[in-house]
């Protein structure tokens, strides 16, 4: 086994986004292999697994494959992952973490899987160099993951470490925040670019807004990060990986976060200041803020520039927060604003209750499905122009 040599790569993400992180690969070049419903294969050697790291907006982990093997007990499973040469990935100074996925009949506690698996490692480069690694929960470092199910076993490097979608930007939650790579996926399949102004009343934390800026300027979300699982590997290449941040910062329209690149209009507007605030706070972490105009305002008072572009709200839906009086008025008040406000914008309402987007009272054009925290979502699409007809039925 060789990292250096092309390789099956698995990018994970959340339900529902594997046809984003498909139009994300593609963009960058790559031909999308097998799917399933939270991820997506590849073939690539760990440059690229790098790549993918540094580049995708909707992706959850990029983990590179190291074994598949018929599996029908713990014993199995230890010898099959001690089997690797981990002295050459791993460094006996190093700290390596372990998560498992089983759905087997083979094992009946998974902890005790995870244990197997960590004990093979551990105990291979012990025997072959002297010296044991450290091993624990924490996941910034070497994370080593598997899925056994059944009789089967795939045993992959977690590339990334943390989730991609934990960006570090994102200091100030505030209230039900939506994750970023979910934030992305929803401006993504509002065909958003850039080149239109972008507005996001009930902004809460910023994170459409900011997810929409990043896009805008081209900005890879992973110079946002400075710390990855490849890091940590031994085979961990610097020069290219700095390479790579450069190209990828040269790309980049803010040049770092420096002005000079202004898109059209973004604007963010929520009713409470210390959302408006955390949100401010938020852009700057993530080298956005001088690209999105914020303000402190109900959502109806939110200027909308003359010229047609997108909006798009994420309003609570009742499930986590607010209660459902108060939520069907504002529903009813955000199909008003639509209608009133925003003739030659295409509207969008991303929402997790189909009761209250019946209260909009306008006719969707398309109704796009999405899962937030396993909820089942919708994006409702608008066409709003002059005389948008509101819903009979
Ligand atoms: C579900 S949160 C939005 C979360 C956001 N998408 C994020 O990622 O942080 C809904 C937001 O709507 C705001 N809000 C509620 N009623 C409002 C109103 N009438 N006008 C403007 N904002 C309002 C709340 O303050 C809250 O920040």
């Amino acid at each position: 086994m060789e990292l250096k040599q092309e390789g099956t790569i698995l990018i994970t993400c959340s339900a529902g986004l594997v046809d984003y992180v498909r139009q994300e690969i593609e963009a960058l070049g790559y031909e999308g292999g097998d799917y399933h419903k939270t991820g997506l294969e590849i073939q690539g050697d760990l440059c690229d697994a790098m790549r993918l790291n540094l580049h995708l907006r909707t992706a959850y982990n990029v983990l590179f494959l190291l074994k598949q093997f018929k599996c029908y007990s713990p014993d199995e499973l230890y010898r099959n992952v001690k089997d690797l040469p981990w002295e050459d990935i791993i460094s006996p100074a190093g700290y390596l973490s372990v998560v498992g996925r089983i759905n087997t009949e083979y094992v009946k506690n998974s902890m005790y899987a995870n244990l197997k698996v960590k004990d093979a490692i551990v105990d291979c480069i012990a025997e072959r160099t002297g010296s044991r690694p450290d091993s624990g929960k924490d996941k910034d470092k070497v994370v080593v993951q598997f899925y056994w199910k059944d009789n089967f076993c795939r045993l992959y490097l977690n590339t990334s470490g943390l989730k991609l979608s934990d960006r570090g930007y994102r200091r100030m939650p505030h209230k039900a925040p939506l994750r970023e790579s979910l934030a992305a996926a929803i401006i993504m399949a509002t065909g958003y670019e850039g080149g239109e102004p972008l507005i996001s009343p009930m902004c809460g934390s910023g994170t459409l807004a900011i997810e929409a800026a990043l896009i805008a300027s081209k900005r890879a979300p992973g110079l946002l990060r400075s710390n990855y699982g490849f890091m940590h590997l031994k085979y961990f290449d610097e020069l290219k990986w700095r390479q790579m941040r450069n190209d990828a910062l040269k790309k980049s329209k803010t040049r770092g976060g420096k002005a000079g690149f202004k898109p059209a209009p973004i604007i963010a507007t929520d009713i409470d200041a210390e959302a408006v605030e955390a949100a401010r706070k938020n852009a700057m972490t993530a080298g956005v803020s001088h690209l999105i105009d914020f303000d402190v305002c109900d959502f109806a008072e939110t200027v909308i520039p003359p010229e047609p572009g997108i909006i798009v709200m994420n309003p609570e839906y009742g499930l986590r927060l607010g209660d459902m009086e108060k939520l069907s008025h504002t529903y009813k008040r955000i199909g008003d604003f639509f209608k009133q406000k925003c003739a030659g914008y295409n509207g969008y309402i991303f929402t997790g209750n189909p009761v209250l987007s019946k209260k909009v009272g306008l006719r969707t054009s398309r109704r796009i499905e999405f899962y937030n925290a396993n909820i089942e979502c919708r994006l409702l699409k608008y066409e709003l122009y002059a005389g948008t007809k509101e819903k009979t039925d």
